[in-house]
This record gives C-alpha cells, structure tokens and sequence, in this order.
C-alpha cells in the first residue's frame, strides 16, 4: 500500500469546524478594524528575498520559506505583512488621503521550531496607520488591538497589553555610550533574557559592554520592576537625563488618550518588551494573557524609518499584528468559543413521485433565494430514512412534500426540536416557514 501522504509540519488542514472557527476570528477582527475606520487591503504572498533579509532583522530571516524561482528570482513566502505594506504605501504616498488607516488578514509562513502557539503557517491581523507623528496614532491602534480582543468576550482579568518604548531605550542605550549597532544588539540581548540562562545574557552583554555588563544589568532589572507611568516618571526623573524627561512628555499624552478612552486598566507599562523585528524605533507592545501563559497573542509598535529604507520618501507608520493560533488557544481555554457551525434552517423531505419531487425543489429554490438555508437528500429513499438524515442535518424544521400533501396542494412542517407538526397551503410556504422558524412548532 502507497504510504499516507500528510500535511507538512506546521502547516493545518481546515475542515468545518476549524475553518468555522478561523472565519469566526476573521470576521471579529474584520468587524473591529472597520469600527475604527481602518480599510481592508492584501498584498501577494511571495514577495522577492530581499523585502524580508534587509528590514525584518535576523530573526526572521532565520525563519524564511525562501527557494530560487523557476525563473531564476530569489522569493520567499512571507513571514509577516508589514514590509509588503511598508512598500506598497510607499509607492503610492502622494495620491492617498492621510492618515492611512488599512488592515488586513492574511496567511504569513515561518520556518519555525514547532511548539504551542506557534505554526509555520498561521493567519495574521495586521493593522497600521501611516503619515501619523505623533502618540495619537499609536493610541488608536492600541484600542484597535484591544477592543478587538474584547469584542471575543475577553476582559482585562484575561489579557494585559505590555507597553514599551524603544524611543527610551536607544536614548537610554546612546547615554550609556553604546553606539546605534551595538545598541540594537544589545536590545535584541534583552529581548530574549526573560527566556534564556542568565549566565548566557551576561556573557553575550560582556562582548558589547566588557566590565559595565554588570552594571548595565542591574539597570535593566530597575527598568524592569517599572509598572506604571507614575514609576516611570520617577526613574527617569532619578536618572535627571534631559532626553529621557522629554520623552516622558510623549508617554504621558499616550497615556492620557488610554486613560480617557477608558482602556488604561489593559495596559501595563513593562519596559522588558523590546520586540524582536529590527525595524521598530518607537512606543512597543505586546499582549499576553493575564497570568503570563503562552506566548504572545499580538505585538506591534512603531517603525517610523522603514518606508524610508525601502528607498521611498519618508513616511510615519506604526501598527501591531495578532494570531489565530494563540488568540483560537485563549478563547478555547477561557471557554468563550461559541457553537459555529451555521445551524441548518429547514431540511426537506419528499416522495418518490414526479409532482411531490418537483413541489420540493420549487420549494427549496424559493426559500435559498430568500437566504433561509435549506438543505435535502438529493437522492429520494424511504421517508423514515430522509427523516434520520432530517435528524442528523441538524435542521430546526424538517419540510414534508408528501404524495397527499402534494396533491391538495400543501406541505407539512415538522419542528425537529419538539416534534411538534403543522401544515399548510404551499401559497403560503414563505411566511409559514418564516413564521415557525420564528416561534417553534409546539406539540399538540
Ligand atoms: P510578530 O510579533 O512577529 O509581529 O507577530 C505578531 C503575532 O503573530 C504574534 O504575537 C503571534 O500571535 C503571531 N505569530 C507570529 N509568529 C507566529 C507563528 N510562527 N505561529 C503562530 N502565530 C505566530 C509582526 O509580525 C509585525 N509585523 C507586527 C506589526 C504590524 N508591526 C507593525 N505592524
């Protein structure tokens, strides 16, 4: 016997349920980006090599499906949507209206180690704003990100935004002495120290920072303990460096738009998120659930210089993405998954004769053409058959074109529920479909 062929690691086949389930996230998303006035774009998924190895940082360049095309190009799937946004904003800029508010959902591809939470096909949503300088922007987005989440049910005691600031950090970083390289390397140390040995963080920090390592450490366990914008305020006001204190001007406007829009209780100031894509440059975030299990359910920030690096004019963008995979485990494990599959309206059983068939399928076609669902055997068995598959569809009414109905000139109605029956003349069939779709049928 040939060998079963299986999907590739990583990778999901999608039967009802869980194709169910991933258009029940998509229309979530879909339906909190339009509230917030954002507009749906997509982008292709194979993107040449060297959109992802110049601007996404090493990271994901590790993690890239790339291969040679068959006419020579080196392309790659796409690990993430935002340099293919970054592009396609930047070359059309000057004839769109700002601020660019666009989202999207779409399939990204990561050559990653298999573990939970994590595929290497796997569905984003992507929202961005562009052409927007200012803390406002990010502000709209980090609503965008959480009000989305609470539109699945989930509150505050469920998940936490983590707000960062790598504007702070390359400014604390430039204080320190560190130029821009050795800073971003140093940032991509801190980004990892929550998940590796301590002893390798210090040795790698020893390679930029020789003996101020230990220092630099303790420094970032201060920056660390800070929770709030108060505690913020008074580190920097401790370390009395003039960047730092301007900046903080830029937190509290952040922070004051979050506060008014009443979602201040989601976020939490944790200055140990420095986002591991090298483009960021701005306010970082990420979400995670409440008690720190799992990993990241969206993460984004602001990447004011990577439209520039792609060799377009200069433009402001900031956004965040989120995961079906982590966001489907959330919903699963706080028990807030609704039944998806659509609940089928009528199932429609018929006799064997020309007439009671032709009556069926003139009633089937009339009732879809309204949008009432309506499903039937397309080959016609005994009537006690037709009733178990009547059963098994789970219709709310099973609708009868028997040979005594039909020739009077009516059909019966069942609710499936109750077992309850009615009948009535076939002029009417749409309103007395409609009518105990509505109300039932009760058993007499
Ligand atoms: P990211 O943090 O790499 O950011 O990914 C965002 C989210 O995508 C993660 O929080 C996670 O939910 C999901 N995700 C990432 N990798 C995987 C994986 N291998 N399997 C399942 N889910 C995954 C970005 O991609 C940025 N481009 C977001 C952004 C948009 N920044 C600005 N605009």
């Amino acid at each position: 016997m040939a060998s079963k062929i299986q999907t590739l690691p990583g990778f999901r086949d999608f039967p009802p349920q869980a194709c169910a389930l991933r258009n029940y996230l998509f229309r979530k998303w879909r339906a909190a980006a339009i509230a917030h006035g954002f507009q749906e774009y997509d982008g292709p998924v194979l993107e040449s090599l060297e959109l992802f190895t110049e601007k996404s940082g090493p990271e994901i360049v590790s993690q890239l499906f790339n291969f040679t095309d068959k006419g020579g190009r080196e392309v790659s799937l796409r690990p993430e949507l935002t340099p293919t946004l970054a592009r396609m904003v930047g070359a059309n800029a000057g004839s769109l209206k700002r601020p660019i508010k666009w989202f999207s959902i779409g399939e990204c591809f990561r050559f990653e180690k298999q573990q939970k939470g994590r595929k290497r096909s796997f569905y984003q949503f992507n929202a961005d704003i562009m052409g927007e300088e200012g803390p406002g922007a990010d502000a709209e987005l980090i609503s965008l990100c959480i009000q989305s989440m609470r539109s699945f049910g989930l509150e505050a005691e469920h998940f936490v935004l983590r707000l960062s600031d790598r504007t702070l950090w390359m400014t604390f970083l430039a204080e320190l002495g560190l130029d821009e390289e050795a800073s971003i390397r140093a940032l991509s140390i801190v980004d990892k120290m929550e998940r590796v040995d301590p002893d390798y963080t210090k040795q790698q920090l020893v390679a930029i920072l020789g003996d101020s390592a230990g220092k630099f450490l303790d420094e970032v366990a201060a920056m660390r303990a800070v929770t709030t914008i108060d505690e913020l305020d008074a580190w920097v006001s401790a370390l009395g460096r003039d960047a730092l204190v301007a900046r903080m001007a830029q937190w509290r406007e952040l922070w004051g738009i979050l506060d008014a829009m009443g979602l201040a209780d989601f976020c939490r100031v944790d200055l140990g998120i420095v986002r591991g894509l090298a483009y960021y440059t701005g306010f970082v975030f990420e979400v995670f659930e409440r008690n720190g299990e799992g990993r990241a359910l969206a993460g984004g920030g602001r990447y004011d210089k990577l439209v520039e690096k792609l060799g377009y004019a200069p433009l402001h963008a900031t956004g965040f993405a989120a995961g079906d995979v982590t966001m489907a485990d959330i919903l699963e494990s706080k028990g807030l998954l609704p039944s998806l599959l659509p609940a089928l309206d009528c199932y429609v059983v018929y006799g064997s004769g020309e007439a009671e068939r032709a009556a069926a399928m003139r009633a089937v076609a009339t009732l879809r053409s309204l949008g009432i669902s309506v499903d039937y055997p397309v080959k016609p068995t005994g009537f006690g058959k037709m009733f178990k598959q009547a059963d098994n569809s789970g219709a709310r009414l099973a609708l009868i074109f028997g040979g005594e109905e039909v020739a009077e000139g009516k059909f019966k109605m069942r609710d499936m529920a109750t077992g309850g029956e009615a009948a009535g003349p076939l002029c009417d069939l749409v309103d007395g479909v409609k009518m105990r779709l509505a109300h039932g049928i009760e058993k007499a």
